[in-house]
């Protein structure tokens, strides 16, 4: 494993992970049954833009960095922007939080959240960071078995986020049985799962994978900052939401072309948006 997520902190595919993922939990928590958040592969809690991972790849300064000093935001991505000023109330950028700090941060009383990250250091950080939380568990345990450890859940109503790190070949093809196991455990599991854009007529088998896996809805939603032709790096990246709840895609389709038009690093950016099974 030598995938960190420190070196990528913040930049363009988390804005539209975190962007995402914050607006799916609070749209879920309008009804007041509790829920379990499931971060399968969960990184750290809270990211140092100004240490050296991220200060040696500057990345975050082309993600989150673009949409920091906006007075203009659409309000999705105002809200996002909110969650991380939470954690600079300075006002000057330099804590970035992860997934399961996103989520804590908004989590009820009655609400739980399941966290598992292999690395072993990454997960004693979030052990530490989350021991005095009632609500969070952490394990240091391999992401693709948690639906089988823990759905279905008592609560009934569970979000999972399922965000690999892509660093072997097969891990498309792990993501589509991981999303089946716990889609055959409890149907109305709302997950979403994130993947990387690089040249997109390779992810055609993926796209066809997903469509014919049986799954109730998919709501298929990308984002591209580059060409997505050329394979040249992290092009663009994608959501493979599963159970989305309403009315989020009215919401994306009002923030996507803005976000793509003012995080394009080449060209004029590119979204889409699209359902891959099942629909409104
Ligand atoms: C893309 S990062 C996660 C970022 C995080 N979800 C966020 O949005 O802030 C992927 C993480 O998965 C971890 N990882 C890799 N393989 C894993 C596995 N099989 N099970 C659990 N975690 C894994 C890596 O150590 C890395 O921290």
């Amino acid at each position: 494993m030598n995938y960190r997520h420190s070196f990528h902190a913040g930049n363009h595919a988390d804005v539209l992970k975190h962007a995402i993922l914050l607006r799916m939990i609070t749209l879920m928590q309008r009804k007041d049954a509790p829920l379990c958040y499931l971060d399968s592969h969960a990184g750290t809690g809270l990211y140092d833009l100004q240490g050296e991972d991220a200060g040696r790849t500057g990345e975050y300064l082309d993600g989150i960095g673009r949409l920091w000093a906006r007075d203009d935001l659409p309000e999705l991505l105002a809200d996002y922007r909110q969650a991380v000023m939470l954690h600079n109330p300075g006002g000057e950028l330099r804590l970035y939080p992860g997934s399961p700090q996103l989520v804590a941060d908004v989590l009820r009383e009655d609400d739980r959240m399941i966290v598992s990250e292999l690395h072993a250091e990454d997960a004693q950080t979030l052990k530490d960071h989350f021991a005095h939380d009632y609500r969070i568990a952490v394990h240091q345990r391999d992401g693709y078995e948690l639906p089988k450890a823990f759905l279905p859940v008592a609560e009934k109503r569970a979000l999972w986020l399922l965000d690999p790190p892509f660093e072997k070949g097969d891990e498309l093809q792990r993501c589509i049985t991981a999303v089946q196991a716990g889609i055959q455990r409890m149907r109305q599991t709302v997950i979403a799962l994130w993947y990387p854009v690089k040249d997109e007529r390779l992810l055609r088998p993926f796209y066809q994978s997903i469509a014919r896996a049986g799954l109730p809805k998919v709501l298929r939603v990308e984002l591209g900052v580059r060409p997505t032709d050329t394979s040249l790096g992290l092009n663009g990246s994608g959501l493979m939401l599963v159970n989305p709840p309403w009315p989020l895609w009215e919401q994306l389709e009002e923030t996507l072309p803005w976000l793509a038009s003012q995080l394009a690093q080449s060209g004029e950016g590119s979204w889409r948006m699209d359902w891959l099974a099942g629909g409104p």
